[in-house]
């Protein structure tokens, strides 16, 4: 039996795909390359160029292979860009899973691991944030993966579906042997920016506001290594198989780092200087995002290993070195 990894040649997707081999799992990998890299998928993976939202490819790829777990990677997943064009976001975001969910459930295909985001909460009443604590997304990013937990929620009510919605916070780092990272064009994340300014690849980091209500002034967020992201993922996947009921899940390391540290600790890391400028606060950026991820811990006994902010960046360092060194 195979997992279908949906976006399996992104950032994340990418990382599960290698991390599931390892793991003796049978993959296969469905990718339009729209963010993508194929390059990033091994040869041995069977991989299907295609659009997630078309129900004649998916019948196909479900009667061609036995899929027993699909995992959705494949979302858009820009905050601002979202902002811009929220029909792009909810056409894509949120029709993907709908087609997929019809074909597992046409072809008895009962497990589901789904990318969320901290980005349901929007400006969190209570930090560290807890699963249940209120989900008011600020941006139709957000709500698109919002829409999809609910969508998982009643389609398991009425099917035999299995699901887990995995909330990310600020995924980070790298594979450990640098062979593949992060790699968004174009890049809007931090820890890569302020990595390009180290490399020279841009003048200088612009850190988007330092006036907020922080030791520092500068947002607090939780860094997750992409390696504990994965294994996470295959806990939840492997949680489903043995039958236990579907859940929703914070991933993050529990401790918040503001931008003038992740600064300092590339400073650190890379030995090199940093140029930074102080600019406005970008808008709908929470002072603070730390999660509370208490849940998976004690439920599946995860157990995040790269905490250390200079451990992630040492990764994220390697692969930016192998990728534009
Ligand atoms: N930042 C800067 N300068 C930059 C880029 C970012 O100061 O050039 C700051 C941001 O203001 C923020 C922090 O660095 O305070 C992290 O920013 P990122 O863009 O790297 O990440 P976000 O926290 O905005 O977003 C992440 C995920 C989203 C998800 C969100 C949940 O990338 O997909 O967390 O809140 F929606």
């Amino acid at each position: 039996m195979a997992v279908l990894v949906c976006g399996g040649a992104g950032y994340i997707g990418s990382h599960m795909v290698r991390f599931l081999l390892e793991r003796g799992e049978d993959v296969l990998v469905l990718d339009d390359l729209s963010t993508g890299h194929r390059d990033f998928v091994p040869p041995s993976v069977p991989f299907v160029q295609g659009d997630v939202r078309d129900a004649t490819l998916l019948g196909c790829l479900f009667r061609e292979h036995r899929v027993d777990a699909v995992f959705h990677f494949a979302a858009f997943i820009q905050v601002g860009e979202s902002m811009r064009d929220p029909l792009a976001y909810y056409d894509n975001n949120l029709q993907g899973v709908l087609r997929l969910l019809q074909t597992m459930v046409r072809h008895g295909v009962e497990n589901f691991v789904f990318s969320s985001t901290a980005a349901v909460y929007g400006e969190p009443e209570l930090v560290p944030i807890p699963e249940d604590a209120l989900k008011c997304p600020t941006n139709p990013y957000g709500e698109t993966k919002l829409a999809v937990e609910r969508l998982l929620h009643w389609t398991s009510v009425a099917h035999d579906l299995r699901w887990s919605a995995l909330r990310y916070f600020n995924a980070c780092g790298a594979a450990l042997d640098g062979s593949i990272g992060e790699a968004h064009d174009p890049e809007t994340h931090l820890i890569p920016l302020v990595l390009d300014a180290a490399m020279g690849r841009r003048p200088s980091v612009t850190i988007f506001g330092d006036d907020y209500d922080t030791p520092d002034g500068t947002c607090i967020r939780d860094y997750v290594h992409v390696m504990d992201l994965v294994e996470a993922h295959l806990l939840a996947l492997n949680a489903l198989r043995s039958g236990r009921r579907s859940s929703v899940y914070n991933l993050g390391n529990g401790r918040g780092f503001s931008v003038l540290e992740v600064v300092e600790a590339c400073r650190r890391v890379t030995g090199r200087s940093i140029l930074v400028e102080k600019g406005a606060r970008r808008p709908g950026d929470p002072a603070r995002l730390v999660a509370s991820s208490a849940r998976i811990r004690e439920e599946l006994g995860w157990e995040p290993r790269y905490t250390a902010l200079d451990a992630i960046v040492e990764t994220a360092w390697r692969w930016h070195g192998k990728r534009w060194g």
